[in-house]
């Protein structure tokens, strides 16, 4: 989706600027996914468990690719293909599935739930996810698109700029590579800009009256990226967390960064500890700023009474983060928005 289409969604929505109230069962899930959050919404009003709403809810933003971070056709990397990231927690037992740089398979969610449920392990990537999930009964189709094979050939032409390589040569900032080593002293911060809409992600938290909990994450992950590449969104704690005992959180934007912090682990112990949602998603944001004060990214949290905040750091072009809520108060997702700080 490019800037003008983000923009007319989000005025076709009620955007609504509070904090979440407490109310059960809760979905709740980073940007204006709309579509996502009613199917997780509606997989709950018909006697679907947490995990099954979380599982359907991110399969939609797959299905529909959502702005194109997500699912099959986008973020294509240094060779043009696109690669997927996913992961499911369930709160209550603690398990969790997650598959990573998984290739040719459109519903990765569903294989990271197939990882958790159909074998002992929690993560599984590259070519052996894929058969994994072949086996599992996952159709194997080629994930490239006209889109994408424009975005990687435009890349091309373009000298492969923007890329994420650094002390190699030729100069990564002006020529493709191969690239080989280059001792040399170190270059300028990472930067950020042309990169920032490139690594968006659908991370989802769906809460019951019961009190089961479940989150999960699903993406493509990085526009341009090295092969093998694997964000925050498949690693436990950084892209998502969950525990039915203390409460949910899931983050979005750049993952080399954020994962760096495990800001969902952090968000989920705070509450734990007492702090209300939004503080906690402040503090996992302002543990991060410390250290990188330019990163793009955001957070949502939720706790056990389904009262939710979201928190994001504010940048040059990013300065509110959306995302949406469905509860018991309205029969339509919500829109909310924070002010990044
Ligand atoms: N947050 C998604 C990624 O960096 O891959």
């Amino acid at each position: 989706m490019d800037k003008m289409a983000l923009l007319l969604l989000i005025s076709s929505l009620t955007v609504v600027f509070t904090l979440g109230h407490g109310s059960l069962p809760l979905v709740i899930n980073t940007w204006p996914f709309k579509n996502a959050t009613a199917a997780a919404w509606s997989t709950l009003q018909s006697g679907g468990s947490v995990l099954d709403a979380v599982e359907r809810g991110c399969a939609r933003c797959e299905m529909e690719q959502c702005d194109g971070s997500v699912g099959y056709g986008g973020s294509p990397d240094e060779t043009g293909e696109t690669t997927l990231d996913a992961m499911i927690i369930n709160g209550d037992t603690m398990e969790v599935g997650a598959v990573a740089d998984l290739r040719r398979i459109k519903n990765a969610i569903s294989v990271a739930r197939a990882v958790m449920e159909h074998t002992e392990h929690t993560l599984l990537v590259g070519e052996s996810a894929s058969v994994f999930a072949e086996n599992m009964g996952f159709i194997a189709e080629d994930l490239t698109t006209n889109n994408s094979i424009q975005i990687f050939s435009q890349w091309l032409k373009g000298n492969c700029q923007p890329n994420y390589h650094k002390k190699v040569f030729p100069d990564p900032s002006k020529s493709c590579g191969p690239y080989k080593p280059r001792a040399a002293p170190r270059r300028n911060k990472r930067a950020h800009h042309g990169m920032m809409r490139s690594h968006d992600t659908i991370g989802m938290i769906a809460l019951d009256e019961e009190g089961h909990l479940a989150a999960g994450t699903s993406t493509n992950g990085m526009t341009h990226k090295v092969p093998g590449r694997v964000g925050d969104s498949p690693i436990i704690g950084a892209g998502a967390y969950a525990d039915s005992s203390a409460g949910g959180a899931a983050a979005t934007g750049d993952g080399d960064v954020m994962m760096r912090f495990l800001p969902s682990y952090l968000a989920v112990e705070l509450m734990r500890a007492g702090a209300d949602p939004s503080a906690a998603c402040k503090t996992a944001i302002s543990r991060i700023k410390r250290h990188y004060s330019e990163f793009f990214g955001a957070i949502i949290c939720a706790n056990t009474t389904g009262h939710y905040g979201a928190a994001c750091n504010k940048i040059t072009g990013f300065s509110q983060f959306h995302y949406m809520v469905s509860n018991s108060e309205s029969d339509t997702p919500l829109l909310k928005s924070v002010d990044c700080f």
